[in-house]
């Protein structure tokens, strides 16, 4: 992975959120993510799990909002590749990446804010930092909760789980210290409900919300 050879080749699809076809977007975000990714494990692992999760649950949003809830769940992440490493706050070092290399912003923005990211920036002191990527749909709604729930229902191994045992797995792996900690009371019952919410959506869109325990065929290739 070449970080500088990563940024200069993965360049997002021309023309925006409203011209371009919607695969175009997904494919450029999973280029991307690869590049920046593939080599940190688990976490290449994870992120291939989460976009699946997100297709998976596409049902949950807008037919015209799937790509970029598909391709945010590719990019989710990408704060974590050492060469995107700026304040050491991933969402946010992942945000300004995209946006500065020229992605939608509401993809951006969805990246800045996933799971609650906003409850963390503030035990930082990064709230104002943050707060340049506060597009309204990335803090509440239907796209918002679906990809929140889409990280929140995969482990950081990549396996389908439930929210709780994702939440609680936060919590064991960063200490009771961490900013995640710190902030759980908050954190927990926005992720809680962003994750009830869409399978309300996908039950209601006749989409059966995939169960913790997946079978195999539901989970990524390794
Ligand atoms: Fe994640």
């Amino acid at each position: 992975m070449s970080g500088d050879h990563a940024l200069a080749t993965v360049p997002p699809p021309a023309g925006g959120l409203a011209t371009h076809p919607g695969g175009d977007l997904v494919a450029a975000a999973e280029r991307l993510a690869r590049e920046l990714l593939e080599d940190l494990h688990p976490r290449w692992e994870h992120t291939r799990a989460v976009a699946a999760r997100a297709a998976a649950g596409a049902g949950a949003v807008a037919p015209q909002d799937r790509p970029v809830l598909v391709a945010a769940a590719w990019l989710h992440d990408v704060g974590y590749a050492p060469d995107l490493r700026a304040v050491g706050f991933h969402p946010l070092d992942g945000a300004d990446h995209l946006r500065g290399a020229g992605w939608p912003r509401l993809l951006a923005s969805l990246v800045a804010h996933h799971s609650g990211a906003r409850f963390a920036a503030q035990v930082r002191g990064l709230t104002g930092a943050l707060s340049a990527h506060d597009d309204p749909r990335a803090l509440a709604g239907a796209i918002a909760d679906a990809l929140t729930w889409a990280d929140q229902t995969v482990s950081a191994d990549g396996e389908v789980v439930d929210v709780e045992e994702r939440l609680a797995d936060v919590l064991r792996r960063h200490g009771p210290d961490s900013p995640n900690a710190r902030c759980h009371h908050l954190r927990g019952p926005y992720v809680r409900g962003a994750v009830r919410r869409t399978q309300d959506r996908l039950r209601r869109a006749g989409a059966v919300p995939a169960p913790a325990s997946a079978p195999d065929g539901e989970r990524p290739p390794r």
